[in-house]
This record gives C-alpha cells, sequence and structure tokens, in this order.
C-alpha cells in the first residue's frame, strides 16, 4: 500500500518535473525574444544618438539663444533609414553660408529635402528657382538636385539686397539688409553651368525672355517683402506644372508682415489653399 503510494507520489513529481521543463523553456523563449528587442532598442538610441552627434558636428542648434525654447529635434523616420543620400550634401550647403540664422533652421532644410525629393520621385518637369539668394545658401543644393536631374535652375536676386521701391506701406519699418554679397560670391559658391542661370536686378523688371518662356516645377520665394513676394507669386503660379510646389519662405514669421499679406491676398483672390510649415520662420507651401 505504502509503496503503491510511493510510486503516485514519484509520477506526480516527474509529470511537475516536466511542466517545469516546459514551463521554463517558454521563459527562455519569451527573454531571448526581449533581447532581441532589446538590442534592435540599443541599435534605435544609437542611431538616434548617432544623428545628434551629426547635428553638432555641422553646426546646427537645436536650443534658441534668446528664448531657450528648443526648436524642432526629430529627424522623420526616412531619415534614419537612410533613404535621403543627398541630405548631408544638403545641410553643409545649406549652413555653409548665412550660418547665423541657418543653424537653428533643419527643420526648413529637412523639408525642401523631402518635398524636392517627392517632386522628383513623382516625375515632375520642369525648372527650379529661386527669387531671393542672398549668398546661396538655399540655391546650392537646389542647384545640385537641377544639375542632377538636367534640369535649369534659375537664381533671382538683386544680389545688393534690397531695394528702396520695396520699403514702403506694410514694409515701411524695414531697412536696406543683405547688401553684404555679390553676384560673383554666390557664382563661385553654387556654380556655373549652361543650366545654372542668374538674372541679377529689381525683379519683376529682370524677368528675362527665357524666365518669362520657362515652366516650373519647384519654387523657393524668399524675398520677405510684400512687392517682390506677390510679383513672385503673380509671375510664378500660372507657370507652375501640376504638382509642383512654391516654397515661400518667413509666412508665420511674425517680422515680415509683408510677405503674410501678400500671401493671404494672393491665395485668397485665386482661391488657392495654403500649407504651414512649423519650421523656424515658418515656411507657407503653395502646391499647382
Ligand atoms: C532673406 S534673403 C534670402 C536668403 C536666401 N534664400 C538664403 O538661402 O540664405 C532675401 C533676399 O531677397 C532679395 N530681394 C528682396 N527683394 C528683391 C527684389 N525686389 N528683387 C530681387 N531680389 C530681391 C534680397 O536682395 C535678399 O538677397
Amino acid at each position: 500500500m505504502l509503496l503503491k503510494k510511493f510510486r503516485s507520489y514519484k509520477r506526480w513529481m516527474l509529470e511537475v518535473q516536466e511542466r517545469l521543463a516546459h514551463i521554463e523553456k517558454k521563459v527562455d523563449k519569451v527573454l531571448e525574444r526581449n533581447e532581441q528587442q532589446e538590442k534592435i532598442y540599443a541599435k534605435q538610441i544609437a542611431d538616434q544618438k548617432k544623428i545628434l552627434g551629426y547635428l553638432s558636428n555641422n553646426g546646427f542648434e537645436v536650443i534658441n539663444s534668446v528664448n531657450k525654447k528648443e526648436y524642432l529635434s526629430a529627424y522623420p523616420d526616412s531619415f534614419l533609414k537612410g533613404k535621403h543620400q543627398a541630405y548631408e550634401r544638403n545641410c553643409a550647403y545649406f549652413i555653409g553660408r548665412n550660418k547665423e540664422n541657418n543653424i537653428k533652421d533643419y527643420s526648413r532644410l529637412l523639408s525642401f529635402t523631402l518635398n524636392i525629393e517627392k517632386i522628383l520621385a513623382d516625375g515632375i518637369d520642369g525648372a527650379f528657382a529661386e527669387l531671393g539668394v542672398y549668398k546661396g545658401s538655399n540655391a546650392a543644393f537646389m542647384v545640385r538636385y537641377a544639375n542632377d536631374t538636367k534640369r535649369k535652375m534659375y537664381l533671382i536676386d538683386t544680389f545688393e539686397g534690397f531695394d528702396e521701391q520695396d520699403l514702403q506701406g506694410v514694409d515701411s519699418q524695414h531697412e536696406v539688409k543683405f547688401t553684404d554679397t555679390s553676384i560673383r560670391a554666390v557664382k563661385d559658391y553654387c556654380g556655373e553651368s549652361e543650366n545654372t542661370k542668374y538674372i541679377k536686378g529689381y525683379f519683376p523688371d529682370s524677368i528675362t525672355e527665357e524666365l518669362f518662356n520657362e515652366r516650373f516645377a519647384f519654387v523657393s520665394l524668399d524675398c520677405d517683402l510684400y512687392n517682390p513676394i506677390m510679383a513672385g507669386l503673380e509671375f510664378f503660379w500660372d507657370r507652375m506644372n501640376k504638382g509642383g510646389m512654391i516654397f515661400i519662405h518667413d509666412y508665420s514669421s511674425g517680422y515680415y508682415e509683408g510677405c503674410t499679406l501678400a500671401v493671404d491676398e494672393f491665395c485668397k483672390n485665386n482661391m488657392i489653399n495654403v500649407v504651414l510649415m512649423p519650421d523656424k520662420s515658418g515656411t507657407a507651401v503653395l502646391v499647382k
């Protein structure tokens, strides 16, 4: 009798042992999976750190030294996954000139990169242009994309700063600025080629026949004041190909009110909707 009980107890013990071994295996599997997950997290964190290191390597600032607020400091996932190979090149050009302003504004460069590459991926035909080039920080990387895809890029500016005749009405409180540049210096920075067109002079008086007859895929309006922004919108909008974009810098800056007014009036009169970007000076985007 005692022996029978002992055998049944032993059988029960073996069963328990088997179950325990089974549970142990399951736990091991879970731990292994966690380990793999941890490795993935560690890689993601390392990638983020690499990007942050990369930021400081390139001199970008993520803290506004005036009000101590942080500028946007996240990269879209596609940048972490290395989808935008030209981004490093763009960075170098973007902060190579006008550094004081641009080191705080890498979100603007992200928007440019994403949207220019979208236009290229969608096969939107047409030239590129920037009205308001100053020393060429933006134009320089736009030129590279244009060269890569064998299209024209127009660089349009007085190359002598604001013109007195634009400093009136809503812009009367502003002074002549951006005089510390020259067409020679910009040509040296952005490069010269058959497809890189420099148009020097007061816009819109400076419009050439070639520019007049052009179609566009991507245009940057960065000329700050009501008159040239309005003239730029009136000139370029009708010449944009479908899917083309106009980026208007300073719309939400709260500083260049003439820019905001020109965009609002133009969009209202032409029943166009605008998309606003959260970069430093608040770019507005029109898509044809
Ligand atoms: C803010 S800066 C441009 C900054 C530039 N996009 C960059 O990447 O650094 C403004 C430029 O607009 C130009 N501009 C303003 N009004 C203009 C006009 N009516 N005709 C031609 N250029 C003008 C100025 O000469 C100046 O170089």
